[in-house]
């Protein structure tokens, strides 16, 4: 028999509508309905509306106690798999040492990437679930998962191998990307490194089928945008679309590369240029900001997400999870920021942190929105509307999951 559970007492539903990603002002239209309730069947919404008969048999019925549902958040950027934690190092950084003078000591990337290889594939797969079973606390119930602590062939295939070993008891779904290209490896900023990517690394993930998405960081001091080109072209005729980290620190030109080699996303982008801003606002790699790394950085910049915005992107939010520049698997605490910091509105950034990550992993057919035919991916909140996501900050409202109509 199938299964079909009712989701009923709801103060408010909240979504955005779509199948795809939005853009400009779409991203401030979501949908708010009163008096209504959801219906789940075999894992998808049924029906979402004023309460009515169905005509088959309800088998649960859970009372939401006057709760707010939104879709689960899809969290499109994230660094799961990895050993170490760099609380002495943000600790340097509260004393003044810049995260990219840590680098350059040393610290910062390598320092995870010399504990991720010391762990053993059980160890990191522990470590995703224990940061997947947060997420899911929070209300994420969709994740990418990027690899590139482990820079040789055998660790950076260990970290994919525990995000796909992970996913079959994660609570929340993981999207695996291949991040080699995220810095030179330790032993030697050998340019050659890019070439042992393209030829070894990236085949090797594409047999094994370890990743969607192939990653890069095209940045000053770590890769050109040539490198990172040739990077994103190999894994793409391997089949792997290409994502990449744009604009970080410096303007690189990394949003225009980006659109050229037709990625999913271009993330981060505190320093995007006018000319990146207008390409990504007539293309659909989508405009993912993490306004979490800067706050953690302590940066004053973040990304212009309103020109973004205005200009007609897609633009999403995601939280950057990592141990050295945004130790959070919070969407809400990303929401906040956006709102408070970034002048997006609430209803942006809910479309951000939802459908429009969704559509840069390209699951915007199945998640991302409240809506009959895609997968019961669902947050409810402690609040009697979805303006208290951002008004009510600093805290959990999460109080119960659902993910593909099961309740987490
Ligand atoms: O997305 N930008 C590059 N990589 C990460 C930081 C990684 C780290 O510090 O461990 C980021 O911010
Ligand atoms: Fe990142």
């Amino acid at each position: 028999m199938s299964s079909a559970l009712l989701i009923r007492n709801l103060s408010q539903i909240a979504t955005p509508i779509g199948r795809a990603g939005v853009r400009g002002v779409e991203m401030r239209r979501i949908a708010v309905l009163e008096k209504s309730v959801i219906v789940v069947r075999d894992g998808r919404i049924d029906y979402v509306g004023p309460e009515r008969r169905t005509d088959f048999p309800i088998t649960e019925d859970f009372d939401a106690r006057r709760a707010t549902a939104i879709p689960g958040f899809v969290d499109s950027h994230t660094h799961l798999p990895w050993a170490g934690f760099r609380e002495s190092e943000f600790n340097r950084r509260l004393q003044g040492e810049s995260y990219e003078q840590i680098a350059a000591s040393g610290g910062g990337i390598a320092s995870t990437v010399r504990a991720t290889r010391a762990a053993t594939g059980q160890q990191l797969v522990d470590n995703v679930l224990q940061r997947a079973r947060m997420m899911a606390r929070h209300g994420t119930t969709t994740a990418e998962a990027k690899s590139g602590y482990g820079l040789n062939l055998a660790d950076e295939i260990k970290q994919l191998r525990a995000i796909r070993d992970a996913d079959e008891q994660s609570p929340v779904r993981l999207v695996p990307t291949c991040l080699a290209a995220h810095d030179f490896p330790p032993e030697g900023r050998d340019p050659s490194f890019v070439a042992q990517i393209v030829d070894e690394i990236l085949p090797a993930v594409a047999k094994e089928k370890l990743a969607q998405f192939c990653d890069a960081f095209v940045e000053r001091g770590v890769f050109t945008r040539e490198q990172g080109e040739r990077v994103l072209r190999a894994g793409l005729a391997l089949g792997l679309r290409p994502r990449l980290h744009a604009d970080e620190f410096s303007d690189s030109g990394g949003a225009a590369l980006a659109v050229a080699v037709g990625a999913a996303s271009a993330d981060h982008l505190m320093h995007i240029s006018e000319k990146g801003i207008a390409a990504l606002a007539k293309s659909n790699t989508v405009a993912n900001l993490l306004p979490a790394t800067s706050f953690f950085l302590m940066s004053q910049r973040y990304a212009p997400a309103r020109a973004l915005i205005d200009a007609g992107a897609i633009v999403s939010l995601s939280t950057d999870c990592n141990p050295g520049s945004s130790m959070t698997e919070s969407m809400s605490m990303v929401m906040q920021l956006a709102t408070l910091q970034m002048q997006m509105t609430v209803e942006e950034s809910l479309t951000a942190g939802t459908l429009n990550g969704a559509a840069s992993l390209g699951l915007a057919h199945e998640t991302g929105s409240i809506e009959a035919g895609k997968r019961a991916d669902i947050a409810l909140i402690d609040a009697p509307n979805y303006l208290h996501l951002v008004y009510h900050f600093g805290v959990n409202l999460v109080r119960d999951v659902f993910r593909d109509g099961v309740h987490l």
